[in-house]
Formats: structure tokens, sequence, C-alpha cells
């Protein structure tokens, strides 16, 4: 496995002709298989499951979190999620969407931390989980929304630049940062696009189109996840749910991608 996995990625990486058609009748496919799904992402359903939740009273405070703040104020969704990572003054930290979202069912709702958190997300063929469900919902609200994530406050750019270092870090047992397999555009990996997140036409459309549904899975997945999958990927250690890391990279890949129009929950391979 971890053979192929090398040798695909330098194959790739030198262009060989065979690979690149290879590469090039997979990402057909996939053109034609999402055109045949585009009217219809599965995501809404889950985008569905994640209104009710959101409007419900629950927990052990029984209320919903339509009064929840993203920042734009106390049930201010509608293109929320495109200015996140942002700085909250009332937890004096810079936090992504779902860290906000833990957050407030956590402050205002009373549920416990540990418990939120426990299984962010759902295993292959199961029920997404309420803050897979809950991150569709909130994140459609902003679709067509520019992506402005705010460069103000200190801890803002203090969150920026280390997520900026972060990305470039080198490490693990091929010696990988992000920047290995994200900073050239027309790479692959095991017949995958790697989309060049330093360029920033591709930056914008990979930060607006997620969270999104992936085909391959059947499930929607948040960005937490998608860096989660990244660090496995990289073969580092898991990156933690919500963590300070996970906040400085989003915070990083949201700045490179401004003035993209979200689109999410998009479809993907
Ligand atoms: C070993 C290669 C590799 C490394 C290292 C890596 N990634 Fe990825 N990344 C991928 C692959 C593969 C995909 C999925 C491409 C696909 O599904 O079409 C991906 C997708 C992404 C996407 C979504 C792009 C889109 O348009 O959907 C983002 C954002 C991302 N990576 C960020 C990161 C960050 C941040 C790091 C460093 C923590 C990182 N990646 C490290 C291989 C890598």
């Amino acid at each position: 496995m971890k053979k192929t996995f090398i040798y695909l990625f330098f194959f790739a990486g030198v262009g060989l002709g065979s690979a690149a058609a290879l590469a090039q009748s997979a990402a057909d496919e996939i053109a034609k298989y999402r055109a045949m799904l585009a009217d219809g992402n599965p995501a809404e359903l889950v985008e569905g499951q994640g209104e009710v939740l959101w409007k419900q009273k629950r927990g052990p405070n029984n209320v919903s979190l339509e009064k929840c703040d993203f920042g734009k104020g106390p049930g201010m969704l509608k293109g929320a999620y495109a200015e996140m990572p942002r700085y909250f003054k009332d937890t004096d930290a810079v936090m992504d969407f779902e860290t906000r979202l833990v957050h407030c069912m956590v402050n205002m709702q009373g549920f416990k931390r540990e418990e939120v958190i426990k299984k962010p997300f759902s295993a292959q063929g199961e029920r997404a989980t309420e803050l897979e469900a809950l991150t569709a919902y909130a994140v459609a609200e902003s679709r067509g929304s520019p992506i402005s994530v705010p460069q103000n406050h200190y801890k803002e750019k203090a969150a920026y630049a280390r997520g900026e270092k972060a990305f470039f870090y080198r490490g693990g047992p091929f010696d990988f940062s992000c920047a290995s397999c994200h900073s050239t555009t027309g790479q692959r990996i095991r017949l995958q696009d790697l989309p060049n997140l330093q360029d920033s036409l591709q930056a914008q459309k990979a930060f607006a189109t997620w969270p999104a549904y992936r085909v391959s899975q059947g499930a929607v997945r948040t960005m937490q996840w998608r860096l989660n999958d990244c660090f496995r990927q990289q073969r580092f250690p898991e990156l933690k749910y919500s963590s300070q890391t996970s906040i400085d990279l989003i915070t990083y890949l949201g700045v490179m991608a401004k003035g993209g129009l979200m689109d999410a929950p998009a479809l993907k391979r």
C-alpha cells in the first residue's frame, strides 16, 4: 500500500503519459458523475436533518441554536460561514464554524463538550452526526456569499501566521508538509487532482466547496474532516477536532481564498 502510494506520487509528479491519460479519464468519469447528480445533491437531506436539529429546543437548557452568534449577531446565519474563522470577544479566541457550533451547544444548550465532540464524523454508511448535519445546514445559508475571513484583530493575524507555518511544516515518515501536495498546479496522487492551495482561484474553489457530500463515502464531510484526512495522508498524528492547529489552518486557507463565493455543501468524488 505504502509502496504504491509513493510510486504513484512520483509517477504522477514526473507526468508520464500513461498515468496522465489514466488520470484524465478518471477525472472525466468523475465530471460525468457529478453532472448526473448535479440536480440533486444528497447533502440536501442532511441539510434538512440539520435544520430540524437547529430549530429544536434541546439539551439540559432546552434551547435551540437559533440565537447562537456566529459573528454577525445572535441568529444571523446568512453569510456567517463565509467569514469564519473569526475572533469572538466572548471567548477571546478565533473560532472556525465548527468550533463555534460546539461552543453554542455547550454554553447555550448545556451539552457536555466531551460528549459533543466524542464522535464528530460519521462512519461510512452511518447517518450523519449532529455536528455534520448542523454544519451542512448552516453552511448552505452562506451559499453565494463572498469568502471574507477577517484579518483585523491581532489574534486573527496570529492564527493566520501559525496556519501558514503549519502549512509549510514538514514532518512524518515521508517528510511531507501540506505544501508538498498542495503547492504545485497539475499534481496528482492516486488519480486525484491535488489543488494548488497557493493559487488564489484554486484556493477559492477548495474553501468554497467544503463541507461537501463525498460520493465515495456516501456522507457529508466538513472542513474539520477534510483536514483530519489530510493529516492522515501526510502520515501525521491525528488532528484533534477543533484544535488550535485546525483553526489556524482553516484561517490560513480561508484568507487565501478571499473573494471566492461559497458554494457548499458541494458534491465531491
Ligand atoms: C500526501 C498528499 C497530501 C498532503 C500532504 C496533504 N493533502 Fe490535502 N489533499 C490530498 C488529497 C488526495 C486530497 C483530495 C483530492 C480529491 O479528493 O480529489 C486533498 C484535499 C485537500 C483539500 C480540499 C481541496 C478541494 O478542492 O476539495 C484541502 C483544503 C486540503 N487538502 C488541505 C490540506 C492541508 C491544510 C494539508 C496539510 C495539513 C494537506 N491538505 C496535506 C492530499 C494531501
